[in-house]
């Protein structure tokens, strides 16, 4: 039920601080200590070698976050797949691999097919699901619940938070995150909070770059990459303007060629060490006449930046960036009259290659 929202995805971007809180509570104890995830899964993911994450669309994307966290608190090198290349063209594989499956249906078919071959071949996995007894969460040896609730939109909102948020957990499970995660999980709900309850200010973003616009970018470094690419599938995805998102500094090498005068480029800032390249990659296009809308997280803010994000650990900033860019596609797809909870062309669980 949609109750006060006049679209699911409205709701379902809201959903994300309860969420959060709520994974922080199911996963932790009073003391910070990550229970709820089984001894044996992480016993068989500290005798993995490499971890390999497959998964489609925006699950894939939370991939991307997770991958770091995975890196940097286990040492484990962590690869992340697209299931339908996967599917046809398996890489080759290191000794001890562990398959983790991020899907929000857990019917993906892309996915599917990949967990049917790793099972015939004997290899360890886990799927993280918001569909609970999903043919993914069934057929893997292993499983995590999202905990999202229900997510109608077809645009993925919460359900990519929670995949962010349950690899951070599950990486922090098997080695250590240095964090007080549990603490630092809550302090990310809190600031969702802050964030959706801002959305007049994204509507006025949204309407004024992208109103009469046909193509857009969403550029960042390192963590902000990997949101550029969620947030430039979230606003195409809906609102049919053409959107790329990508690594700030692949911009020399080519796309910046199609900026023209007034063309949208968001530019994502949350990281501290890339902060000052990116800087020079936003001036780059406005120098070239691009609409520069710069999302910073208030450490690193300028004058004239269109959002500040409240600061939280700079790992954990993906799980704030991304709440203004499924804004902005919320009410860049309003302002054109469209159907904001179903998209043309797409089903909200794509079960066929
Ligand atoms: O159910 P899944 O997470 O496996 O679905 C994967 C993609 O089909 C899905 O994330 C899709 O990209 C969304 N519509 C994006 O908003």
């Amino acid at each position: 039920d949609k109750g006060v929202y006049p679209y699911y995805m409205l709701k379902e971007v809201d959903e994300q601080a309860i969420v959060a809180r709520t994974l922080s509570q199911y996963y932790f104890d009073d003391n910070g200590q990550v229970i709820n995830i089984d001894q044996s899964i992480i016993d068989r993911i500290k005798q993995a070698d490499r971890l390999y994450i497959v998964a489609a669309g925006t699950s894939y994307h939370a991939g991307l976050v997770g991958k770091r966290y995975f890196e940097q608190w286990t040492g484990k090198p962590t690869e992340v797949h697209i299931s339908s290349e996967f599917a046809y063209d398996q890489p080759l594989l290191s000794k001890k691999p562990f398959f983790i499956f991020l899907s929000q249906s857990g019917e993906t078919a892309d996915s599917r097919e990949v967990l049917d071959n790793v099972v015939k071949q004997g290899y360890p996995s886990l799927t993280m699901a918001n569909v609970l007894n999903s043919t993914l969460t069934r057929e893997a040896d292993f499983a995590l619940p999202l905990l999202a609730g229900p997510e109608i939109a077809v645009a993925s909102t919460k359900a990519y938070t929670a995949q962010v948020i349950v690899e951070a957990i599950l990486a922090h499970a098997i080695g250590d995150s240095g964090l007080d995660l549990k603490h630092e999980l809550a302090k990310v709900a809190v600031e969702m909070q802050v964030i959706t309850d801002q959305k007049d200010q994204f509507k006025v973003i949204a309407e004024d770059a992208l109103h009469d616009r046909h193509s857009a970018f969403y550029i960042g470094r390192g963590l902000d990459a990997a949101v550029a690419v969620e947030s430039a599938l979230k606003l195409k995805e809906i609102s049919y303007v053409q959107t790329e998102g990508f690594a700030a500094g692949e911009l020399k090498h080519g796309t910046i060629s199609l900026i023209e005068d007034g063309t949208p480029v968001f530019a994502l800032l949350t990281q501290s060490k890339t902060a000052g390249l990116v800087r020079g990659e936003i001036s780059q296009v406005a120098a070239r006449g691009a609409n520069t809308i710069v999302i910073a997280s208030q450490s690193l803010a300028k004058p004239g930046d269109a959002y500040l994000l409240p600061d939280v650990n700079e790992l954990l900033m993906p799980l704030l960036a991304v709440i203004p860019t499924q804004l902005i596609a919320y009410y860049a797809t309003l302002d054109r009259g469209l159907d904001v909870d179903r998209p043309r062309n797409l089903a909200k669980s794509v079960t066929v290659q």
